[in-house]
Parts: structure tokens; C-alpha cells; sequence
């Protein structure tokens, strides 16, 4: 492909997304992708062509086979998982950075990418009301940075053990604890970095599925007593089942009586802390270690976009670090090298994506979605309150409203089957989408806001919709 060729393709690329993205505002495609495992890949050629092929092919393709492949997590009547905005200004952000094909190994292998990277990071920090003592740097998921949390966690609880014989050298287990409302990633990172299943603690909620501090300062306190190292605790501010909001002021409190390491996972809610009035929900923040936000959820960055700020980043650097000779350079001693800062080496410039978003929306344009999507929720949640036979299930805090159509009569298995089919009839009948979950042991459905394309009317047409699924399960 010539420039000049990239250039026509480019254009007309351009104006695919462009028609996608109208059409999708616009409703034109069932929400939920409507096909059976293996379908998108029994359409395709088995094997890569051996000749080249025109371009003009393959961008057929993608609209012949690819589209029908996708849920359409930018409609605006997706009301499943959680928002994963992709503003359109992010998607040129991300195109630029492709373009732009930079590489960070280090600050001289691309100024401009680490430079952007620390820039936009403590934009955010200020956008969301932290202190200046919070340093950021841009993971690719909230999984990533949690594991590094943990790891960071790890050695500053064994006095950088992993220099010498590790975990295996210790002879006080080391323990994390948890609820059973935080998100897999944490469990998934506190065993690959070595704990054990053993050594995790989850920890007792309250009625509004939020950690217990008094339970937190027990279960360390016997852990302690029977020999064990507690090491970490990992906060959630945005459930992802039900949007709880773990009060990090006591467990801040009860983690820095024992010297155990503070993480907050804020991966959906930390967006919400660009609003002054949500900030009361994360008070006690600045006693944490550890914040993760991702940008790529209800922000607009674009998947993937997560910040991940500590406290003291020189920790951070001596647990992450690795210097052989080819990458060191002269501006080590006053530039960022962000390999040090987490596990890949090398770095895409994912800050582009933020920059631009930011600088289009800019922080009010950003408020003023957030603010839309908070109402949203909070309309739906009158109407299930005032409505007969419908329960919400746990308080609206942000953005997600967890709810139950509950008849007269129908209880256990038989309201379960319920849940399930009227869930299952609105996924499939393309005009909305939603998810069900567990909690406390039966099915709910939870309908999230935050997609930037849902309008009033779209929340409106959802209530009108699961009020007729739900009479007709
Ligand atoms: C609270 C919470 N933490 C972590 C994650 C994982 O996010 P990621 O896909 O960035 O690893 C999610 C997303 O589902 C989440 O809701």
C-alpha cells in the first residue's frame, strides 16, 4: 500500500465509522449480537491467503461479516456490563497513535509518548480531586493494574523479597483480603502473584454490599495472631455487580494501623470523582497506596486506557524495574522510563486517546455526560420504586440500577426462571441489552447507564420494554 492509496482508503474507512457510528445512534442494529459461536469464523477463509488481496475485499468483509459479529456496545439502548465508551474523538486519537507507531522503551525511544503519558494522567488526577501526591501512569486494563498493586504490595510487605528467595523463602504467609463483591481480576492477581488461595480473606458485607471495617480489623487481627503477614487490602469504590461503595476512610484507618497496603479499585466509579459532588463517596482516598481508574469505561478513552496512580512511585519503579544496557540512556536520571512503572516493556501512546478526548469534551462536556447518565439512573430507580412488583435491590449510587420484577407467588427456582426469561427476552428481541447477575444467591438484572449515545427517551423506551417483557415471561 502507497501513502496515496492509504490516503483514499483512509477516507473511506473514515467514512464507514462514521456511517456505523450514525446507524448505531440511530438504533439500526439489533444491540446483541444475534449468532452462534463459530459463525463469524465459518464465514472467513480458513487460512491466510497466500496472494495479496484488494483492499476494497477486506473492507467489504468487514461489513458483510465482521458487523453482524458485533454487540453494539456504543448504542445508546446498551444497558449491559457497563458503559465502554468510545467517543469519537478518542477514536481519533487512537487512529493518530497508530499512525504515529511509537514505541515507549524508554523517555528517548518516544519523548512525546512518555511526556503525553504524564501529562494526561495528572490531568485526570486533578480532574478527579486528588492531591498532588499522586503519581499516574497508563496500564492497558484495571486486571493489570491490580496485579501490580499486589505485587507492589507484596514486596513491601517482604522488604523486596522477590531480590531474593521470594515467597517461597518466607516463612510468614502473606494474606489479602477482599469482599464477595470485588471484581475476579483481584482474586485472579492475588494468585498469580503468589498468595494462594489459602491466604485470601473475604472479608463480610453489609447490607449495602460494602467491606465491613470492623470485620476487616478481626480478620487481620487473627491473622496476625495465628503468624500470618496481612498484606494487602483491595478497596472497591463501583461494584460491579451492584456499584457498592467499600467507606475507604475506616478501612484506610484499619489498613495503616497494620502497615497493610491499601488498593483501591475505582475502575468504573473513579470517573464519576470528575464530578465534586460524588467526590464524598471516596472520602478517605488519600490514605490509600494504590487507585485504579479506567478511563476506557464510562470516561470515553476508548478500551484500552487505565490509570493506575500510587503514592510513591519510587516503589513502584524498584519493584517494576529492569535496566539492561541497550535501553539505558543518558536521560535516565531525569526523565520516566515507564517500563518501570509496570510489566510490558514496551508502550503504545494510549495518552493520545485521552488527550484528545479531554480537549474535545473538555471537563465540563465530560461533567455534563456524567451528570446525565447519574439522572438516568436515578429515573429508572423512582419508577421501580413507585411500580408494583418490581424491587430494586440495592441503592442507586452511581449509575447502575440492580432490579427484580417480583409476581405475586413466583419465588426461589421459579423467580429465578422468571428473571432469567424476561432478561432474555429483551437481549433478544435486539432493542436493548442487559445483563443479568448473581446476588445474594438468585438472579437480578442490572441495567447500566453511562453509554454516551442513551438519551431520556431511550431510558424511557427501556421501562416501556421491561414492563412488557416481564408480563409476558
Ligand atoms: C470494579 C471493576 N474492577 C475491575 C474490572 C476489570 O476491568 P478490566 O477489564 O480493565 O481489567 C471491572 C470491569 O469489569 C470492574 O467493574
Amino acid at each position: 500500500m502507497d501513502h496515496e492509496e492509504f490516503r483514499r482508503l483512509g477516507h473511506q474507512l473514515i467514512d464507514w465509522i462514521a456511517d456505523y457510528r450514525r446507524d448505531c445512534a440511530a438504533g439500526a442494529f439489533p444491540v446483541m449480537a444475534r449468532l452462534n459461536p463459530g459463525e463469524v469464523r465459518g464465514r472467513l477463509a480458513p487460512s491466510a491467503p497466500l496472494d495479496p488481496q484488494p483492499m476494497e475485499e477486506v473492507l467489504a468483509d468487514l461489513s458483510r461479516i465482521v458487523l453482524p459479529g458485533c454487540t453494539h456496545w456504543q448504542d445508546p439502548r446498551f444497558f449491559a456490563y457497563f458503559p465502554s465508551n468510545s467517543t469519537l474523538a478518542a477514536v481519533l486519537g487512537d487512529l493518530a497513535s497508530t499512525g504515529l507507531a511509537q514505541l515507549g522503551l524508554n523517555w528517548q525511544a518516544s519523548p512525546a509518548l512518555t511526556e503525553l503519558e504524564d501529562l494526561t494522567t495528572d490531568w485526570l488526577r486533578q480532574m478527579m480531586g486528588l492531591s498532588e501526591s499522586w503519581s499516574g501512569v497508563i496500564q492497558d486494563t484495571a486486571s493489570t493494574a491490580t496485579l501490580v498493586a499486589l505485587l507492589c504490595a507484596r514486596e513491601r510487605a517482604t522488604d523486596y523479597g522477590a531480590a531474593r528467595g521470594g515467597l517461597q523463602a518466607h516463612d510468614r504467609p502473606l494474606t489479602v483480603y477482599m469482599t464477595s463483591q470485588s471484581h475476579s481480576s483481584v482474586e485472579k492477581a492475588a494468585l498469580l502473584a503468589g498468595f494462594g488461595r489459602d491466604n485470601l480473606r473475604v472479608i463480610a458485607v453489609d447490607e449495602q454490599y460494602r467491606m465491613r471495617p470492623d470485620a476487616l480489623r478481626e480478620a487481620i487481627a487473627a491473622d496476625a495472631a495465628h503468624g500470618l503477614r496481612p498484606c494487602a487490602v483491595v478497596a472497591t469504590v463501583g461494584s460491579t455487580a451492584t456499584t457498592a461503595i467499600d467507606p475507604l476512610a475506616p478501612l484506610a484507618d484499619v489498613a495503616r494501623a497494620q502497615d497493610v497496603w491499601l488498593h483501591v479499585d475505582a475502575a468504573l466509579a473513579g470517573s464519576a470523582m470528575i464530578l465534586p459532588e460524588c467526590r464524598p463517596l471516596w472520602l478517605g482516598i488519600e490514605q490509600a497506596d494504590s487507585l485504579v481508574v479506567n478511563a476506557h469505561k464510562w470516561l470515553g478513552a476508548s478500551f484500552d486506557c487505565s490509570l493506575y496512580y500510587v503514592r510513591d512511585p519510587q516503589h513502584l519503579i524498584r519493584v517494576m524495574s529492569s535496566s539492561p544496557s541497550y535501553l539505558r540512556t543518558a536521560a535516565d536520571e531525569t526523565a520516566r522510563n515507564l517500563r518501570d512503572w509496570g510489566i510490558p516493556l514496551g508502550r503504545r501512546m494510549r495518552a493520545l486517546k485521552l488527550w484528545f478526548l479531554i480537549r474535545e469534551q473538555g471537563v465540563s462536556g465530560l461533567q455534563t455526560r456524567l451528570r446525565r447518565d447519574l439522572a438516568h439512573a436515578r429515573w429508572l430507580a423512582e419508577r421501580i420504586d413507585a411500580a408494583g412488583q418490581w424491587r430494586r435491590l440495592a441503592p442507586v449510587a452511581l449509575q447502575t440500577v440492580c432490579v427484580r420484577h417480583e409476581p405475586p407467588g413466583l419465588e426461589g427456582d421459579a423467580l429465578d426462571r422468571h428473571t432469567l426469561a424476561w432478561a432474555r427476552r429483551i437481549n433478544e428481541s435486539g432493542q436493548a441489552y442487559l445483563t443479568p447477575a448473581m446476588l445474594d444467591g438468585r438472579w437480578m438484572v442490572r441495567v447500566s447507564f453511562g453509554v454516551e449515545a442513551t438519551e431520556h427517551r431511550h431510558v424511557e423506551a427501556l421501562w416501556a420494554l421491561m414492563q412488557s417483557a416481564a408480563a409476558a415471561a
